[in-house]
């Protein structure tokens, strides 16, 4: 437990930030480089515990990767790549740690493989729902054991997961939820799939695993459908990848977020965030902080594999707004930050839709709605049909308490944030967990607050 101490900011924000490497693009790049050919060397690879977790299976799995060091928690890796067949079955079993990217990525990968493989997890982990990723992957010919003791939920799978795979098959495949991580796995399986795979998804969600796979020269398709943000992904595999040699991965957009909204809640800040990952489906966060009236201005962006370009933000008074439902996969990861920015707009904010943020490391609504609450913000959890929703009607000042973490990154960076433009001293149970995906988040927060 590592308990940490925010006192009120003393002046607005100013200067310019560098921010890791992109967690999600790290995932995909450490990953499809190792079922490639050859070597491929990534840049800027974060040093967090979930991509390291990636990086240490793949290990497990028989591939080669080399580490250079640049700066504290950023590194060069080089992957030696042994082709779609070149994975070696491990001698023990994997473990994903908390990162839920790496065992649902994993898990496509493996189902393509023929050896039976064990994957387990940290506790926080093996509490989220596998039955998603587990039902396609079964349909396509994996054979999956799953445990459903830990059962929160009737008919749910948990790990530890069994999973021994080969001789797949394409399927068509609707997604039920909106969740890249499923879609990422049915397409990593679909390179070992006989036949064309073909994903619906409902609503878009980020896309990094398809641009990824173009880069690799795959042969994959994406066809938007309408103009409600639906997509027909159709990829043929059983063929060889070609690396790209060199993947360079921007910064995190997720990350970002809590500079972004720090900067455009206290009046008279003006920060530059450089090179930050803007994929499209990833930036849901600046259209709903723009519609608030939040000063954002996107400089030198260029289209890459993966679009990238500077941030500069700038402090405002912001207004109320509404999230809906189709925003949220755009967006899913900095709700927890959108709703303490919410807390300083003028009116009531709501978030349609939001009810997958009960199964991410934590249940977010849940953890910032009891946190927000205990700091005198107003805000109220409400159901309208199956959907879960939150309402947040902005006030004057935050107050500054004890909150916690719940051993979540999100929610701990979030109440960071909070108690920086929070009056009085806030005090948060436990920030190990931010090592998950940002390790050197509270010495940048600490340089920005001079
Ligand atoms: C991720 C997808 C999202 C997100 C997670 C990273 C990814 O999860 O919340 O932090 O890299 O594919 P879901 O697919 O469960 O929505």
């Amino acid at each position: 437990m590592i308990p940490y101490v925010i006192k009120t900011i003393s002046s607005p924000v100013k200067g310019k930030i560098l921010l890791l490497g992109d967690k999600s693009i790290a995932h995909r790049a450490l990953i499809v480089s190792s079922l490639s050919k050859g070597k491929t060397r990534i840049e800027n690879v974060p040093l967090n515990e979930d991509c390291s977790s990636t990086l240490k299976n793949l290990k497990k799995l028989g591939i080669k990767i080399t580490q250079r060091r640049r700066g504290l928690f950023s590194s060069a890796v080089t992957v030696a790549g042994k082709g779609l067949w070149g994975l070696k079955k491990p001698k023990s079993f994997l473990f994903a740690g908390a990162s839920g990217t790496t065992l649902r990525l994993l898990l496509g990968v493996l189902a393509g493989q023929n050896f039976q493989v064990k994957l387990a997890a940290d506790k926080s982990l093996s509490k989220r729902p596998m039955r998603r990723v587990n039902e396609p992957l079964r349909m396509m010919g994996a054979v999956i054991k799953a445990s459903r003791i830990n059962h929160q939920i009737l008919n749910e799978e948990y790990l530890p997961i069994i999973i021994k795979g080969g001789n797949l098959k394409g399927i068509t495949y609707k997604m039920p939820v909106a969740s890249a991580q499923v879609k990422s796995a049915i397409l990593l399986a679909g390179l070992y799939a006989k036949g064309k795979t073909c994903i619906i998804e409902r609503v878009a969600t980020r896309d990094h695993t398809e641009r990824m796979l173009k880069l690799f020269k795959v042969d994959i398709k994406v066809n938007p459908i309408n103009r409600a943000r639906q997509n027909m992904i159709v990829l043929k595999g059983l063929k060889e990848m070609t690396s790209p040699k060199k993947i360079y991965i921007p910064a995190d957009i997720s990350g970002a977020a809590f500079f972004i909204v720090l900067a455009a809640i206290i009046p008279g800040s003006d920060i530059l965030i450089k090179e930050v990952s803007l994929n499209p489906s990833r930036i849901g966060i600046l259209r709903v902080l723009k519609r608030m009236n939040a000063r954002i201005q996107l400089l030198n962006v260029n289209s890459l594999s993966e679009p990238v370009g500077d941030i500069i933000v700038k402090g405002s008074f912001l207004k109320a707004t509404k999230i809906r439902k189709e925003e949220v996969p755009s967006l899913i990861d900095e709700l927890p930050i959108l709703m303490v920015a919410a807390c300083f707009a003028k009116g009531k904010t709501v978030f349609e839709g939001i009810g997958e943020l009960r199964v991410k490391e934590t249940d977010r609504i849940e953890s910032m709605r009891a946190n927000l609450t205990k700091m005198k913000a107003h805000i109220k959890v409400f159901k309208s049909g199956e959907d879960e929703n939150i309402a947040i009607e902005g006030v004057k000042q935050l107050t500054g308490v004890g909150v916690r973490s719940f051993g979540d990154h999100r929610t701990a960076m979030s109440m960071a944030i909070a108690g920086l433009a929070a009056l009085g001293k806030t005090r948060i149970d436990d920030i190990s967990c931010i090592n998950k995906s940002f390790p050197n988040f509270i010495n940048l927060l600490r340089n920005l607050d001079g």
